[in-house]
């Protein structure tokens, strides 16, 4: 069938009759192109396989596969909250919604209960993998895990680390506490045993080191976390960076000794290739330079950073920059927990930055991005290989190519915002169709699958995802009974 694959931050291929073949363990062998269905036989033969021996599936007309979306940043515990309390600004939408709600997962029967419709929810999406934070209890998190283990969908997953500046209800008793409490969870984590069909050097579910944001840690904590960090190159780090402007001041003045947010983070030892560093509103030239030099990810998180009032990241001038940026929902700063919602309003994001800086979208000279609008193709860059390069894992995700994992979604447009004949007649007049066949009356595929693809991240929903698979296994989609909640 058809296959929209992101190549670079700027384009993307889209092939109708591409083959592409799985193997036992999901990994991908290979993918060839333009393979027309009485050449399949023929080209299956050629790479030594009978159709007889292999399970075959066809993707129908209004379909498309894509690689999974990637999902940067979000709050597993927050999501029964989703919709609730953006009349407040971050701290005090923590305090009044968020730390309230997060203390029910004391309780692990309540994790129980609300991990697994929580997990499904994000499957359903079209989420292959997805950086969660969990609360700071021990046990609900490995509930967490084990749900998500269970369910069969890729995660970085963490332990909060907070043991200042929060609620009585809601706090660590001590950093000692907490760096034992973390220790036993990453233990947890790595020992989950591998499926029986999964590659065992491809674990599905990775511990990721959850500090909260640096006003949460005490410097005890966070000089144990350098420690801790240091003795594990290949342990993740996940955080929140310059959100909001209250937020960093406060930064300021517990940590006066840094120069900056991001110096505190550096200070002891959390910058590094696999960290991911959510919101980053607010950076200066100088902290950019200090994420670009230590291979640091940037989570963009849009739909929350609107909610809260908290800013607009300068994206387009990150990329330029040559940072690594991916998108995150940051349920419930997020009202959603779809990444489709997370490329629109990092659409909207950068025409409102373009409309400030550059009303007339004339050629400027700060770079391919900045103060510009985003096009589908970097939309689409952010929410898969980018997002898989912020995660350290694009050798593995983000895109469908030999030797990676079949991390995919079967997507399914039919009947999204207008009927066939008309969306025919709509992609007819398109000016990309003249500009790739020259006959402005015949569809070129090319220009088909842009305008499916266009239609999915612009109007989708769970509706369109047919089928979600993670490392070769079919894990949900409107085509699996049960898969939504
Ligand atoms: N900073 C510290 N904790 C949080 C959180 O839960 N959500 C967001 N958006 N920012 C935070
Ligand atoms: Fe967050």
């Amino acid at each position: 069938g058809s296959l929209i694959n992101p190549t670079t931050l700027d384009s993307y291929e889209a092939n109708t009759n591409c083959l592409i073949a799985v193997n036992a363990h999901g990994n991908i062998d290979w993918i060839v192109h333009d393979v027309e269905p009485s050449a399949i036989q023929q080209t299956l033969l050629q790479k030594g396989l009978l159709i007889d021996d292999i399970t075959f599936t066809a993707l129908q007309d209004g379909q498309f596969m894509m690689p999974g979306l990637v999902d940067t940043h979000t709050h597993a515990p927050q999501v029964p909250n989703l919709g609730t309390g953006y009349q407040y600004e971050l701290l005090d939408w923590l305090e009044t919604f968020t730390f309230p709600m997060e203390s029910n997962f004391k309780d692990v029967a309540f994790a129980k209960r609300m991990y697994p419709s929580i997990v499904k929810k994000f499957i359903a999406a079209g989420t292959t993998t997805c950086c969660y934070y969990g609360t700071l209890h021990l046990e609900s998190n490995k509930v967490l895990a084990e749900i998500v283990h269970s369910l069969g969908q890729r995660a970085l997953i963490g332990k909060c680390n907070m043991d200042r500046n929060c609620p009585s209800y809601y706090i660590e008793s001590s950093s000692s506490q907490s760096i034992s409490d973390t220790q036993e969870f990453i233990s947890y984590v790595r020992s989950l045993p591998p499926g029986p069909s999964d590659d065992p050097d491809r674990p599905l579910i990775y511990p990721v080191l959850t500090p909260r944001f640096a006003i949460s840690c005490t410097k005890e904590l966070l000089s144990s976390l350098k420690s801790l960090v240091h003795a594990d190159t290949h342990l993740h780090i996940q955080t929140h960076i310059s959100e909001n402007l209250k937020e960093i001041q406060f930064t300021k003045e517990l940590y006066p000794e840094s120069d900056h947010y991001a110096g505190v983070y550096d200070l002891y030892g959390l910058l590094r290739n696999n960290t991911i560093l959510a919101h980053a509103i607010w950076l200066q030239d100088k902290e950019i330079d200090l994420v670009k030099e230590r291979k640091a990810g940037i989570s963009h998180c849009p739909t929350s950073n609107f909610n809260l009032r908290s800013g607009m990241a300068p994206i387009g001038k990150y990329l330029d920059r040559g940072l690594k940026v991916g998108l995150g929902t940051d349920a419930s700063g997020g009202f959603s927990h779809s990444m489709l919602v997370a490329m629109r309003n990092a659409s909207i994001t950068s025409s409102v930055i373009a409309l400030q800086h550059n009303p007339t979208n004339a050629a400027i000279d700060e770079g391919k991005f900045t103060n510009r609008q985003l096009p589908l193709a970097t939309l689409f860059y952010l929410a898969t290989k980018g997002s898989a390069e912020v995660c350290d894992l694009d050798k593995q995700i983000g895109s469908l190519e030999a030797g990676k994992s079949f991390d995919a979604l079967i997507v399914d447009v039919t009947g999204i915002g207008s009927t066939d004949l008309e969306r025919q007649a709509d992609v007819n007049q398109d000016p990309r169709n003249a500009s790739t066949t020259g006959m402005s009356s015949h569809m070129s595929s090319r220009a088909m699958l842009e305008g499916m693809l266009e239609k999915f991240v612009f109007c989708g929903d769970d509706r369109n995802v047919s089928a979600v698979f993670v490392q070769g296994k079919l894990i949900g989609g409107t085509s699996v009974a049960g898969a939504s909640t």
